[in-house]
């Protein structure tokens, strides 16, 4: 059967179905490096549709740049290892940003400097003469050099054939201040000014600060921003960029300054944001932007930077783990997953200024393999099981309307006495993800826990987007304002169901997919 035949028919509870099964012939060959079975892309808590390495540790993404058809992931991995070190950037490419091939390592750790986080470019014209050809585009990495308990310095590599193979800048450095923690440099081309700007941080400072260079080689300081917003934590992965918004006095562009910092849950690492304008030098805080304010509100999201050289638009890969336990979850042979990437978009706050919202980047109706459509199904005091439309790689669109409960969602991931629940509390207009008895918690003291966010209703609803990937949930509420990714290794569970507790709660509308897997 092929994506546009649909069966319509009813099941037990009475509620209009439909199935769509997909052709799958469209799915892009992968490489697969690893002949493991046990560490394969079928391992139980292997993601189907999100991106995880081969083998080994990973961390966040690195060079997130769009060339020619491809989205670029390199990211920080370890070759030798399911823990981090010897730090080194691993390479896959996407025309989709869902579908990948492994590629090899692209630029390893050598005599003793690791090649921490950065970013890559597109040189056009090879204007910096990296490259030997002086009329080819020339891709650039700009990293962070690591030298363990002495120095961080920013460093260039070069690659003149569509990334597949790099070259170290022979007169590295390119930006020493000669500290230990001065890293994560972030460059992309600045229209207004016709230059590269690099921002980077000064992690034990909560400071960012901005260079400028007319060739990628030789930087010139600009300006300082920082000692603001939350300084529980160090600053790590900075990013900026411009995102044009709808105003009243008409299109204006936005400047947004990410940070990986301190974050919603006290103790655990998470990410904020900055909305104001950046003129080529400096960065300015809105006026009225009151910070923090925090891009997840999952323990799960971290060192999140957006592409260079998509033409019109800002796209976020972050990595879904936490520093706090991320070297012990229970995964074998393979450490670390992206979240989905997240397309990004402002709109106006209660404050007067903007955030962000996010949506994920979902061409995967190609993987939706069976799907069932809901309306109006009423839940009071009870509990509603999915049954047959259970699964561990599901999408689930949901709009509640409260009408009595105090407390209403789902629960994923349910077995053996296990679940996950994703709920709402009506009265505090809270929002919560509770992974306590969410299968094995016990790898780490710190994993165990709660997430709450303040959502308000929309005209009396919630709008509950949620994606379930094996050992990842991701949920985006009131159409992208707010997000929570986590992990959770349950044991076998995969049982799905709706509840409503105190009172009635309406699923006014829903759609329920099972989805296959980018990596058959
Ligand atoms: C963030 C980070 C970066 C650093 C990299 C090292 O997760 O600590 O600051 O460049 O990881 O792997």
């Amino acid at each position: 059967m092929n994506r546009n035949q649909h069966r319509l028919f009813y099941i037990g509870l009475g509620l209009l179905t439909i199935i769509d099964a997909c052709n799958s012939s469209d799915r892009r060959q992968m490489v697969q490096t690893s002949n493991d079975l046990e560490i394969g892309y079928q391992e139980r808590y292997r993601p189907r549709y999100h991106f995880s390495p081969p083998e080994n540790w990973m961390n966040d993404p690195n060079g997130l740049v769009y060339y020619k058809g491809e989205y670029h992931l390199f990211y920080q991995y370890n070759p030798y290892g399911t823990k981090w070190g010897h730090m080194s950037w691993g390479h896959a490419v996407s025309q989709d940003l869902i579908h990948w091939e492994h590629l090899p390592v692209a630029l390893y750790e050598e005599d003793g400097i690791m090649i921490f986080s950065g970013s890559a470019v597109i040189d056009q014209g090879n204007k910096s003469g990296l490259c030997d050809q002086p009329a080819d585009d020339c891709m650039v990495a700009i990293y962070t050099a690591h030298i363990e308990d002495s120095v961080q310095y920013q460093s260039l590599a070069f690659s003149s054939d569509h990334g597949r193979t790099w070259e170290k800048y022979a007169g590295n450095p390119v930006l020493d201040l000669l500290k230990k923690d001065f890293r994560d440099p972030k460059v992309f081309w600045h229209q207004q000014s016709g230059q590269w700007i690099m921002v980077v941080a000064l992690p034990d400072e909560f400071t960012v600060q901005f260079y400028a260079s007319n060739n990628l080689i030789d930087w010139k300081y600009l300006s300082d921003f920082g000692q603001v917003g939350n300084m529980e934590k160090i600053w790590e992965c900075p990013d900026l960029f411009p995102i044009e918004v709808a105003t009243d006095r008409g299109r204006e562009i936005k400047w947004v300054l990410l940070v990986s910092a301190g974050g919603p849950q006290d103790d655990y690492v998470g990410m904020q944001y900055f909305i104001g304008n950046f003129d080529g030098i400096k960065f300015q805080l809105d006026p009225a932007f009151v910070a923090p304010k925090y891009v997840d509100y999952g323990k799960d999201y971290y060192a999140a930077v957006t592409y260079n050289h998509i033409p019109n638009n800002r796209v976020l890969v972050g990595w879904a783990n936490n520093w706090a336990y991320a070297q012990d979850i229970p995964t074998p042979g393979w450490r670390g997953a992206m979240a989905l990437p997240r397309e990004l978009s402002l709109i106006a706050d209660e404050n007067g200024s903007f955030e962000l919202r996010q949506q994920p980047i979902f061409k995967l109706s190609g993987l939706r393999i069976e799907g069932h459509r809901f309306r109006d199904i009423s839940i009071d005091d009870t509990e509603l099981s999915l049954d047959s439309l259970s699964g561990r790689s599901m999408e689930l669109n949901m709009q509640f309307r409260p009408d009595g409960a105090k407390e209403f969602g789902i629960k994923v991931m349910q077995g053996e006495g296990n679940g996950t629940s994703i709920f709402y509390r009506t009265e505090e207009e809270i929002m919560v993800f509770d992974r306590r008895n969410s299968g094995n918690v016990s790898f780490n003291d710190m994993f165990s826990g709660i997430d709450t966010v303040q959502v308000p209703l929309d005209k009396g609803r919630l709008n509950l987007r949620v994606f379930i990937d094996h050992s990842i949930v991701e949920v985006y509420a009131q159409n992208g304002r707010f997000s929570i990714v986590n992990q959770v290794f349950p044991k076998d569970q995969k049982g799905i169901s709706w509840y409503a507790k105190g009172g009635k709660a309406v699923i006014t509308k829903a759609e329920v997919w099972k989805l296959g897997s980018v990596w058959d």
